[in-house]
């Protein structure tokens, strides 16, 4: 199968008056149809940069991209944002991200216009048939955002995101700023859309309870690599990077401190360029530290 998003060898270094930050070192990642791969790790590792990238949002200093197949890095920027369309993005703050000035109608409305719908009389009816699949009224179209909970918001980012009929949606964080009751909500949400449409998503996420509850996947970063991904339950069940089990050691439900051990320190490889990947199951491949120094991080420095 054609993977609908392949990411290969993708390296982003931000250059700034103070400081080089190599928030990306050489990720690689494929999404096939229609599947859900979690991206995890602490804060800075390198998320949102690898999901601004996926949908264009910013540039990668190298590293090839592919979207059905076909290589958009390359292309010029107008290309790439004619054939990006097919990327749509869900942020953590919807309050943000939609246009307070903006009507909710307008908004989603703008991206049928974008996609070649071009009579409003019937992009309002698709904005309004939107609405109530994410289940809002059809007549909140003319409310403005701020006349909204933080929910329903999230639903109003999750219809605008599918408007232009997208095949990848990179979620960033999209739950996080919600309430757990509402969380649930909006994940089942995401999971019904992304049945219906057929969609992929890459889905941002700090948060391991959260992730393996909507994800086929997981990829877990580190410091702008990525040192382990897999099937979700290979992840959970068989995780070989300490920095994955430091991770799921968080998650009481996963962790191995259920029995309420102490927590020992943790000390994580740092890797290099020339460390490999093993494999070790069906898909699960985990990044080898090869001469590589060890780092103490002190305990309790969960994410
Ligand atoms: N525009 C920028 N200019 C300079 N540095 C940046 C920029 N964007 C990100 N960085 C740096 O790149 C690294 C990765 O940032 P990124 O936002 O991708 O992390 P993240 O995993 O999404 O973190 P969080 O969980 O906090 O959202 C960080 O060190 C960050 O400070
Ligand atoms: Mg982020």
């Amino acid at each position: 199968m054609t993977p609908i998003l392949a990411i290969e060898d993708l390296r982003k270094v931000f250059i700034t008056r103070s400081r080089t930050v190599h928030a990306l070192s050489g990720v690689s990642i494929s999404l096939d149809p229609g599947e859900t791969l979690g991206i995890i790790g602490e804060s800075g590792s390198g998320k949102s940069t690898l999901g601004r990238i996926a949908v264009g949002l910013d540039e990668p200093t190298s590293g090839q991209l592919s979207v059905g197949g076909e290589r958009i890095d390359g292309l010029s920027p107008q290309l790439r944002r004619q054939k990006l369309r097919r990327c749509q993005m869900i942020f953590q703050d919807p309050y943000s991200s939609l246009n307070p000035r903006l009507t909710v109608g307008r908004q989603i409305g703008e991206g049928l216009y974008a996609s070649g719908q071009s009579d409003w009389r019937e992009i309002r009816t698709t904005v309004a048939d939107l609405l109530e699949r994410v289940g809002l009224k059809r007549d909140f179209a003319e409310r403005y955002p701020h006349e909204f909970s933080g929910g329903q918001r999230q639903r109003i980012a999750i219809a605008r995101a599918v408007a232009p009929d997208p095949q990848i949606v990179v979620a960033d964080e999209p739950v996080s700023a919600l309430d757990v009751s509402i969380q649930a909500q909006i994940l089942d949400l995401m999971a019904e859309i992304r049945r219906e449409r057929r969609l992929s998503y890459l889905f941002i996420s700090h948060d391991m309870a959260v992730v393996a509850r909507l994800c086929d996947r997981i990829a877990v970063m580190h410091r702008g690599r990525i040192v382990e991904s897999g099937p979700v339950r290979s992840i959970i069940d068989t995780p070989q990077h300490p920095y994955t089990r430091n991770l799921l050691d968080a998650v009481p439900r996963f962790g191995r401190r259920r029995t309420g051990g102490k927590p020992a320190p943790v000390r994580l490889p740092e890797h290099r360029d020339d460390d490999v990947y093993v494999t070790v199951g069906d898909g699960h491949i985990v990044l080898e530290p090869g001469s590589a120094a060890m780092l103490d991080l002190p305990v309790g420095n969960l994410p």
